[in-house]
């Protein structure tokens, strides 16, 4: 199953993502993740990236659209994958259509988490990433059994710097401008699937696994 998450930042993508490639034995790949890993160890790649995602922009299409087709290319997305914060504009959505038509394949389902902008600030203030594995916390949420520290590897824990309030600000008005329109051209081709991303974190992997009908 070749699944996308849709949502503003903050909807939830990554929590429920990490969850569905779970339950269904496929890589979550994540574009921030990907950018984030590449800024701690000091690639080219990450320095460019960051001086974009610093200020609330999107990395430019042309640094995103071959890593991705290239990661969903290698064997171990044989099977499926979910795609987490890509495609985020129209064109990047195209070159990852063009290069699975060239090899008769689809995306199976594109699925929107959907969060009013007023949670969103809220969320994102809460939220606590790992410096070590990156996994994502929130204090209220999603705590970690030991303040401030990751329970899956034990590194510290900290706000990511997009997440401070002005910032997440910025990206809301990135998302609506750039990547909202992708909700119109998933429906467009029938394989769109909304959750509402607001309730409970188990409760929105309920409606998504009762979405995608498996
Ligand atoms: P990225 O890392 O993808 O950030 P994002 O889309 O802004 O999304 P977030 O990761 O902030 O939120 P999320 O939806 O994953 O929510 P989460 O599950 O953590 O991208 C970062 C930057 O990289 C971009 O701004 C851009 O610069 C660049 N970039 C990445 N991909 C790109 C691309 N394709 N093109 C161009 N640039 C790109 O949840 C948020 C918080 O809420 C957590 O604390 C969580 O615990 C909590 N939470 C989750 N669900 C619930 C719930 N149901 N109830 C209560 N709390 C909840
Ligand atoms: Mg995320």
């Amino acid at each position: 199953m070749k699944i996308i998450m849709l949502g503003a930042p903050g909807a939830g993508k990554g929590t429920q993502a990490k969850k569905i490639a779970e339950k269904y034995q496929i890589p979550h790949i994540s574009t921030g993740d990907i950018f984030r890993a590449n800024i701690k160890n000091g690639t080219e790649l990450g320095m460019k990236a960051k001086t974009f995602m610093d200020q609330g922009l999107l990395v430019p299409d042309e640094l995103v659209c071959d890593l991705v087709v290239d990661r969903v290319q290698q064997d171990d997305c044989k099977a499926g994958y979910i795609l987490d914060g890509f495609p985020r504009t129209i064109p990047q959505a195209e070159s990852l259509d063009a290069a699975l038509a060239a090899v008769g394949d689809a995306v199976d389902y594109a699925v929107n988490v959907e969060v009013p902008d007023e949670n969103i600030v809220n969320r994102m203030g809460g939220r606590r990433a790992c410096v070590g594995c990156g996994a994502t916390y929130h204090l209220v949420y999603a705590p970690t059994q030991k303040e401030g520290i990751c329970d899956t590897c034990g590194a510290e824990l900290i706000l990511r710097d997009d997440d401070k309030p002005e910032t997440v600000q910025k990206r809301l008005g990135v998302y609506h401008e750039q990547t909202q329109p992708l909700i119109d051209y998933y429906n467009g081709k029938g394989i769109l699937r909304e959750v509402d991303g607001t309730v409970a974190m188990e409760d929105v992997f309920q409606a998504i696994i009762d979405v995608l009908g498996a």
